[in-house]
């Protein structure tokens, strides 16, 4: 089995998973209660917390999957993008598991297992498609043909969607991270009460910064006291815009790229409302959203692993490949 190793951000997480695809183990311990009372992650504050979790979390790993290391034929692990003093926790991590063991290690990217959350048991999708891949550091639209990678044709020229929502729950009052916080309000909301813009930028990007400055006004106009009447139609109506800019963007690409198929990944696809609006899409399964060690894992079972012991130059990288 594949033993995966994920620590780019505020989840230190650890899966095992078969050559198949199956899912025997899946931990992810997030830090976001850490993170909550800054408003945002820490990098440095993340690194310190991947170092003390990483051992406990690929512990409870193998105790899920009623396995031992001898058991461990591969370690797959993110190298990037991501915070790189975090990245390192994770990487050094496996690679010293790897080394010890005389393991392979694969290095993966950490779009790529995204992608990837899409090709696990039991319910495997198949390339070709186009993907929208949307999250708190990412808003991309790609074209995958094949299992072993993507093409990126279309990114966000500011914010990342989940970053919009994370910064719309903050001026609202609702914390950190907000996207499933204001998924839940904008239920018992009113999508229609306020217009906010959905930027129209050429071709296949994004831009969100100016809806978020648009709900700002909306907030800061409000007359004293009534934000607490006008949360939830705040937060419909500004989840409505998030959406439609996804929604109509995907459907551009898959129509550009000629796709047969629609798929969506990220920690945002577990937004209900983006699930409803797209119900033939192929939709990563909500456990595998947001950040885990399941999707690395997935992904490395497509990418070529590195023989012991030719891995231990290998670095982290902060930004995309
Ligand atoms: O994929 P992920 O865990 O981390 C990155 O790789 O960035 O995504 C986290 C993002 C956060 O911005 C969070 O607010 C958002 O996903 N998110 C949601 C929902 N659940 C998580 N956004 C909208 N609706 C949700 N239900
Ligand atoms: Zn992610």
């Amino acid at each position: 089995m594949i033993l995966g190793v994920e620590t780019s951000c505020d989840e230190t997480a650890a899966a095992l998973v078969t050559r198949g695809g199956e899912v025997l183990a899946n931990v992810v311990s997030s830090q976001a209660d850490l993170h909550a009372r800054y408003g945002g992650v820490v990098p440095e504050v993340a690194s310190r917390r991947h170092l003390e979790l990483v051992v406990p979390v690929v512990r409870e790993a193998l105790a899920e999957a009623n396995a031992t290391l001898d058991d461990i034929e591969t370690v797959a692990v993110t190298n990037g993008p991501g915070l790189i003093g975090a990245l390192l926790v994770g990487l050094s991590a496996a690679k010293a598991l790897a080394w010890a063991r005389r393991l392979a290690l694969v290095p993966v990217d950490h779009l790529h297992g995204h992608v990837a959350s899409l090709y696990l048991e039991p319910e495997p999708v198949e390339p070709p498609f186009a993907c929208l891949l949307a999250s708190g550091g990412h808003t991309l639209l790609l074209d995958v043909r094949d299992h072993g990678g993507y093409r990126v044709l279309g990114t966000t020229l500011d914010d990342a969607a989940g970053e919009a929502f994370d910064k719309g729950a903050r001026l609202l009052g609702l914390g950190y991270p907000g996207g499933a916080a204001i998924d839940r309000l904008a239920r018992e909301g009113d999508a229609e009460a306020y217009t906010f813009p959905v930027a129209r930028v050429p071709g296949l990007d994004f831009s969100f910064s100016g809806l978020k400055t648009a709900l700002l006004y909306a907030v800061r106009d409000l007359p004293h006291g009534e934000l607490e009447r006008r949360r939830p139609d705040l937060a419909a109506s500004y989840q409505r815009a998030i959406i439609r800019a996804l929604v109509e963007r995907v459907e551009a690409a898959a129509s550009r790229l000629g796709a047969e198929q629609v798929a969506v990944v990220g920690g945002v696809a577990a937004n209900s409302e983006l699930r409803a609006s797209l119900p033939a899409a192929a939709l990563a399964p909500l456990p595998l959203c947001t950040d885990n060690a399941a999707m690395i894992a997935s992904a490395a079972r497509f990418v070529e692993a590195i023989p012991w012991p030719g891995y231990l130059a290998v670095d982290a990288r902060a930004s995309a490949a």
